[in-house]
């Protein structure tokens, strides 16, 4: 059965964990292998991470959106902001580039995003907020359980 779904929090650090997991049980159902739930994880959690440290820097004042769809075996999920957004779309993207270098794992953020989805588009405009929008095909099920013979 297909699903959709909308979540809104504020912007504290303390939220990413929170979605993550909201997250995690909502692609459940699709029974994901070890390295597509880990991938899905990451991508929520570097978008997620950006749009409070980034978008809001952290001002408990701004909202944090994740709308999430499931077609089939196919996620697809928007995380939006309306905080300070970003001039140079391009520069952002690309890998290392980070306005905050005193981060872990800086400016990789994207380049991780891109890796681990299908498609990943991204909507920027200054002093208006940020949307990223990535879908992700899961694959089929294959288990390995068959009944068995006394
Ligand atoms: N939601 C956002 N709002 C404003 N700026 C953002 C947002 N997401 C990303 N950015 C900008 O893009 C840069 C690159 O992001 P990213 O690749 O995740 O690296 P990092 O988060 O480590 O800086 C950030 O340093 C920031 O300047
Ligand atoms: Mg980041």
């Amino acid at each position: 059965m297909d699903n959709e779904m909308t979540l809104s929090f504020i912007a504290i650090s303390e939220n990413e964990g929170l979605a993550r997991m909201v997250m995690t049980s909502f692609i459940a159902s699709l029974d994901p292998t070890i390295d597509e739930l880990a991938e899905f994880k990451t991508i929520v959690s570097e978008a997620v991470t950006n749009a409070i440290i980034h978008g809001y820097e952290e001002d408990a004042q701004g909202i944090v959106t994740i709308r999430a769809k499931r077609d089939g075996r196919k996620i697809t999920m928007t995380i939006s902001d309306e905080g300070r957004g970003i001039s140079d779309l391009e520069q952002a993207m690309e890998p290392l580039f980070t306005t905050k270098p005193e981060r872990e794992r800086s400016g990789m953020g994207f380049t991780i995003m891109e890796s681990f989805s299908d498609h990943l588009s991204v909507w920027s405009e200054p002093q208006k907020g940020t949307a990223i929008t990535f879908s992700k095909d899961f694959s089929p099920i294959h288990s390995k359980i068959t009944m068995g013979e006394r």
